[in-house]
């Protein structure tokens, strides 16, 4: 989808499909909409500065790498591929064959289409406009789904009270797409690590207290656009046996668990 089309569709759940007027000013567009439609909407205002914004950013390539030693002929899905980046490095393995990466931000996939155009040209990446929580991918297509960066952690249908819901949701999709044996790794934001002066405070991005529920790990984070609008999306802090439960409960046998900064990453395979 293009920016410059006059409305901007936002696969916000899987029952509705919101439209955005895009000439009209960010403050009005964002009057009336639940969570999840103004988290959209944050990710479509950051584009690729998110990687510059969000400290708490990471780079597990190496993990990836550990995962997939000494296999070959992998199809790899990036769930929320944001800007690209590990998909650009991913593309670099030979042990990958393909590789998709799947976001529900067309701004962010045009960050990534202008990162990844030479592995798109030669069909080696193949970028999709999705929602996590409604694939439609093919059962059982890829050997490695990476879910970086506590993209798991916002996951929304609506508004925060049924997040954990939208969270169970995401990993029974990313499972269906998964093959029997393939692996799901993923990275989320520990809660055991936040503390109100280093979960976010940049010059953009700060928390909102009064809107978040610091025990159940339910952040409401404020994003502060160039006109000075500040924008809610939402973010949700794990801790460690939560994360393993989510995955155990959905029948992932989960091989190990790793802190890493403010991070969990769990790589875990589909029995
Ligand atoms: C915190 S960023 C992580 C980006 C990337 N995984 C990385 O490691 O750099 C979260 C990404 O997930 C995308 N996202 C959030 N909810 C989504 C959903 N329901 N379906 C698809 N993408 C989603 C956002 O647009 C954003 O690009």
């Amino acid at each position: 989808m293009k920016r410059n089309n006059r409305f901007t569709t936002a696969f916000c759940s899987n029952r509705e499909e919101v439209l955005f007027p895009n000439e009209m000013p960010f403050t009005c567009q964002i009057k009336g909409l639940n969570l999840a439609q103004k988290s959209f909407l944050v990710y479509e205002a950051m584009g690729s500065k998110y990687l510059v914004y969000d400290n708490n950013w990471g780079d597990d390539l190496d993990i990836i790498r550990s995962t997939i030693f000494r296999k070959n002929h992998l199809v790899m899905l990036d769930a929320g591929c944001g800007p690209g980046w590990h998909l650009e490095q991913c593309a670099k393995l030979r042990e990958f064959d393909h590789l998709i990466g799947i976001d529900y931000s067309p701004q962010m996939l045009k960050e990534s289409h202008q990162r990844l155009a030479n592995f798109i040209t030669m069909n080696r990446i193949q970028l999709l406009q999705k929602n996590i929580l409604n694939l439609r991918l093919p059962p059982a297509s890829a050997d490695v789904i990476v879910c970086f960066n506590n993209t798991l952690g916002n996951l929304l249908e609506a508004d925060m009270i049924g997040a954990s819901s939208a969270r169970e949701n995401g990993i029974a999709e990313l499972k269906k797409v998964l093959r029997r044996g393939g692996y799901l790794i993923i990275s989320v934001l520990n809660r055991d690590t936040f503390s109100q002066n280093n979960g976010y405070g940049t010059r953009v991005l700060r928390v909102d207290l009064e809107r978040s529920n610091i025990e159940k790990g339910d952040f409401v984070v404020l994003y502060k656009t160039a006109d000075g609008w500040e924008c809610p999306y939402f973010s949700h802090w794990f801790n460690q046996n939560e994360v393993l439960n989510l995955l155990t409960k959905f029948g992932m046998e989960v091989i190990e668990l790793l802190k890493r900064k403010k991070r969990l990453i769990v790589i875990a395979r589909k029995k």
